[in-house]
């Protein structure tokens, strides 16, 4: 049975499709055999992103590591049976990587029920932080869980009756900007003290960078620069990839020693 890393949080443009195809690259790269699939039916970013590498490789006859996507059939039948059939074929992968949508659907809630590894990416901002956890006006103390952790809480339960694993949850920050030191600041020590309550670890995230959006039409990651014919990373494209690594390390994936 694959390993499942789910990358879910039910806020759009948090960083989920740019987080999958970072790590989904990473891994392929770094020689295991990966499923993806993306259960964001409407945008499909990261499948589009899967589907750009594919076409870019073929027209410019590199050998680029793929994921093997397996897209969610369109049709009358009924979507968790279309789920199974995706997942299938994939199933004797060593990761499966789902992207799920920015929103609760019945497939979201399904896949964070699945998850080995559960990673949310998380805007540097109170208003995304407001997804996992409701904060004191007045003292910024931690006053409960919200709406999807709540969620994240029910899939732990299932799995718990299931006999399975439970999920590791990694919360990992992203965009995070060089200003606005105070607002940082302030989100991470109430990440860190939500951390403690409702089980998850923190990953130190990503910068907001060009390069984490700019390789999208061709299917791209900065892992993947060389093979472009890029001979030097700049400064930023070097700290960028150091984000990955730190990332991919905080991941602690079985069987995977992090090595680029
Ligand atoms: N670290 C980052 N630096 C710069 N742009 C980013 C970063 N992370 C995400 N983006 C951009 O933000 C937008 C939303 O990201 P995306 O991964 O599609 O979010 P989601 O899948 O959660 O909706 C996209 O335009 C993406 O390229
Ligand atoms: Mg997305």
């Amino acid at each position: 049975m694959a390993h499942i890393i789910v990358v879910g949080n039910e806020k759009g443009g948090s960083g989920k499709s740019t987080t999958s195809m970072h790590v989904a690259t990473a891994l392929v790269r770094m020689g295991h055999s990966v499923g993806a699939m993306d259960l964001d039916l409407r945008q499909r970013s990261f499948g589009r992103y899967i589907e750009n590498r594919q076409a870019f490789a073929t027209r410019d006859g590199l050998d680029l590591a793929m994921p093997d996507y397996r897209p969610i059939a369109e049709g009358e039948a009924p979507l968790d049976e279309r789920f199974s059939d995706a997942i299938r074929p994939i199933d004797g992968c060593e990761f499966v990587l789902i992207d799920c949508p920015g929103s609760h659907t019945r497939l979201s809630q399904l896949a964070h029920s699945l998850a080995d590894t559960l990673i949310t990416p998380l805007n540097d901002s109170f208003v995304d932080f407001d997804l996992l956890a409701r904060i004191d006006p007045m003292t910024n103390k931690v006053k409960g869980p919200s709406i999807y952790s709540e969620m994240v809480w029910a899939a732990r339960q299932a799995r718990a009756e299931a006999g399975l694993q439970p999920i590791d949850w990694i919360v990992t920050r992203n965009r995070l900007g060089t200003q606005a030191m105070h607002n940082k600041r302030k989100v991470g020590d109430a990440l860190d003290t939500l951390a403690k309550r409702i089980g998850f670890r923190v990953a130190p995230g990503f910068s907001e960078r060009v390069i984490f959006r700019e390789l999208f039409p061709r299917g791209l990651t900065l892992l993947d620069l060389r093979d472009i014919g890029v001979s030097s990373l700049n400064l930023s494209n070097v700290a960028a990839r150091q984000e990955l690594r730190d990332l991919m390390r905080t991941l602690d994936l079985p069987g995977v020693s992090v090595d680029f």
